[in-house]
């Protein structure tokens, strides 16, 4: 079994050398904002820092990369996921994670596999994934006034927050939102 640092450190390695220099500055800021996510919601802020270096380890993949990683979830591949084969990313990655590098616990593995849509019903891991993916300082959006407001947020009132914006982004620039995203807000909601 491989410690904490030496799964840390080959995934962060492979991160760097998978990943374009911007992607993987987005991955470490992505991991810093989800350790700290987890630190205020009371989740493991070890397991938050990873799931964040580790999300988009296959965002540069060929789409039958992408296809043949996916599909070994046992999932089937949407309508969307079909139109955009990128958008298997997580579920490759989630894949991957577990076949290269012997990555076993159920909720890193969840929240890698769902960030792209999320999923109703996901761990508190995965919704704070979801959510450090879109409001990582990187993002054009992010704003410190934005952050400040955030921060009295439960966990869920931020989930839905972040969910909301992000449908309402898909909205505004003619997308399709997926229902796994749409069911997660509807989850959360009502
Ligand atoms: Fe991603
Ligand atoms: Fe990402």
């Amino acid at each position: 079994m491989k410690t904490y640092e030496t799964l840390l450190a080959e995934v962060t390695e492979y991160a760097k050398s998978h990943e374009k220099k911007e992607r993987y500055e987005h991955s470490v800021r992505t991991a810093a904002t989800c350790a700290e996510l987890c630190r205020r919601f009371g989740e493991d802020e070890q397991k938050g820092f990873f799931a964040g270096i580790a999300h988009d380890i296959c965002k540069e993949c060929s789409d039958m990369e992408l296809v043949s990683l996916a599909v070994k979830d046992g999932l089937p591949v949407s309508q969307i996921e079909r139109t955009k084969v990128s958008l298997l990313h997580g579920r490759a990655a989630a894949t991957l994670l577990q076949e290269q590098f012997g990555v076993t616990d159920s909720e890193i593995i969840e929240a890698v596999q769902h960030h792209t849509f999320g999923k109703a019903g996901m761990c508190n891991l995965a919704k704070l994934l979801y959510v450090a993916d879109k409001i990582e300082p990187g993002r054009e959006h992010i704003t410190e006034k934005y952050l400040k407001k955030t921060e009295g947020m439960s966990l869920n009132e931020l989930v839905i927050s972040v969910l909301s914006e992000n449908i309402s982004y898909l909205q505004e620039n003619g997308k399709k939102i997926a229902p796994a995203t749409q069911e997660l807000l509807d989850s959360l909601v009502g």
